[in-house]
C-alpha cells in the first residue's frame, strides 16, 4: 500500500508552548515542520536552526505561501481568532492553544468558520491524555466505578505572570482545562454556581464552582493561585455507585478502591517507558490530533469543546455576579 504523504504543517507562535507543538510535529510520523511564525523573527529563526523549516513574520503571509495542511497556533491567549479565522477560510486544518477565543461568540465563529471550509479545529485541552485522567476515563468506561454521584477537584497553582492581569484568567487560562476534564469525565454539565474570592470581580484569586451534569450527577471544583508557588497541584476524586477512583497530581498516581481506601488498586505510569512528564499529554494529544487527520478521521476534541468551555466560563462570571446558579442552555442554534 502507497505511504500517504505527512501532512504539511506550520506553527503561529514560537514561544514557550509553540516550541513544544514544533517538537511535537517533528517527533510524529504523520506530519512535517515546514513553516513557522513570530512577529519576533529572532524567536521564529531559532525555532527552525538546521531544519529546512520557513520563517515568516506574518501568519497571512505564511498562510498564503507556505502550502500548509494544517497551523497549530500558540500566540498569547488574545490572539488565537484572527489566525485561526485567516487559516480555517483557506482550508488549512487548525490546532489552537486554549483558551480557543475571549469570548464564547468568537468562537461560535470559529466553529462555523470550520464548519464552512470542512476542515477540522481543535482546542488543545491536553489534560484529557495525562496518564491519570486517561486511567480515570478507562476505569469510568469499564464500569470500575459505576455511575459517577460526585466529581470533586482541587487545584492550587503559582501566579502566571504572562496573564497575572488578564480579566478572569484564573478561569480562561487554567479551569478552561479543568471544566473541559470534568465533560470529558462526567458528561455534559447543565447547570452552574460560583463564588470568586479577589482584589476584584474581574480578577478572581480563588474561586469555588458548583456544578450539575446532565446525568444528574454533582461536582465542584475549587482552585486558587498563590503568590511563589511553582507549579500545579491538583486532585480529582470520583465517588461512583460501585467504587471511588482519585486522581493524585494528574499523573503521579490513580487509586481505585470498592468499600474502602485500605483495600485499593494503585495505578502508576510506566516510568521505564516514559511517559510521565505533564507535556508528554501534549504530545499525546498533537499526535492524535495529525493521526486522526492523515487517517481522514475527526479529531479527538473539537472547537464546540473550546466553545463549551467558554460558555461555561461566561456562566460562572454571570453566576459570581448575580448570585445565582446559571442554566446552560443546549447549543441547538450551531447544530448542522
Ligand atoms: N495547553 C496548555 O497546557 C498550555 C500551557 C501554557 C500555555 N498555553 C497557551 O499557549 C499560548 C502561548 O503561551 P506561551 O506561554 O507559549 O506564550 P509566549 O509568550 O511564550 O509565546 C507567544 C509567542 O507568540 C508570538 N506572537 C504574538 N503575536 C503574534 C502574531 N500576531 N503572530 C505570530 N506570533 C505572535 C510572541 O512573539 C511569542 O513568541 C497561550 O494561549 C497560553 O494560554 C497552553
Amino acid at each position: 500500500m502507497r505511504r500517504k504523504k505527512p501532512l504539511r504543517m506550520g506553527v503561529i507562535g514560537c514561544g514557550m508552548i509553540g516550541a513544544l507543538h514544533a517538537n511535537a510535529i517533528r517527533e510524529s510520523s504523520h506530519a512535517k515542520l515546514v513553516a513557522v511564525c513570530d512577529i519576533d523573527p529572532q524567536r521564529a529563526t531559532a525555532f527552525v536552526t538546521g531544519s529546512e523549516a520557513r520563517v515568516f513574520t506574518s501568519f497571512e503571509r505564511m498562510l498564503a505561501d507556505a502550502s500548509l495542511d494544517a497551523v497549530t497556533i500558540a500566540t498569547p491567549d488574545h490572539l488565537h481568532v484572527k489566525p485561526a479565522l485567516a487559516a480555517l477560510r483557506l482550508g488549512v486544518h487548525v490546532f489552537c492553544e486554549k483558551p480557543l477565543a475571549g469570548t464564547a461568540a468568537d468562537a461560535a465563529r470559529l466553529v462555523l468558520a470550520a464548519r464552512g471550509s470542512g476542515v477540522q479545529l481543535a482546542v488543545n485541552y491536553l489534560r484529557r491524555f495525562a496518564f491519570g485522567y486517561q486511567k480515570a476515563k478507562q476505569l469510568l468506561q469499564a464500569g470500575r466505578i459505576g455511575h459517577v454521584n460526585n466529581a470533586v477537584l482541587h487545584i492550587c497553582d503559582g501566579i502566571p505572570a504572562k496573564v497575572a492581569t488578564q480579566p478572569h484568567a484564573l478561569l480562561t487560562s487554567l479551569l478552561s482545562h479543568h471544566l473541559d476534564l470534568l465533560r470529558f469525565l462526567c458528561g455534559e454539565i447543565v447547570f452552574i454556581h460560583a463564588l470568586f474570592r479577589g482584589p476584584s470581580c474581574d480578577l478572581p484569586q480563588d474561586v469555588s464552582l458548583g456544578i450539575q451534569f446532565a446525568s444528574g450527577a454533582v461536582g465542584s471544583i475549587t482552585a486558587g493561585w498563590r503568590a511563589g508557588q511553582t507549579r500545579t497541584v491538583e486532585h480529582l476524586r470520583l465517588s461512583g455507585t460501585k467504587g471511588v477512583v482519585t486522581v493524585d497530581d494528574v499523573q503521579h498516581s490513580v487509586t481505585l478502591w470498592h468499600t474502602s481506601p485500605d483495600d485499593a488498586h494503585c495505578f502508576q505510569p510506566d516510568y521505564f517507558a516514559g511517559g510521565n512528564r505533564f507535556y508528554d499529554s501534549l504530545t499525546a494529544h498533537l499526535e492524535s490530533f495529525v493521526a486522526a487527520l492523515a487517517g481522514g478521521k475527526p479529531v479527538p476534541v473539537t472547537a464546540v469543546d473550546g466553545l463549551e468551555g467558554l460558555r461555561l466560563i461566561e456562566a460562572a462570571i454571570k453566576s459570581n455576579a448575580t448570585g445565582r446558579r446559571i442554566k446552560l442552555t443546549p447549543m441547538n442554534s450551531l447544530e448542522p
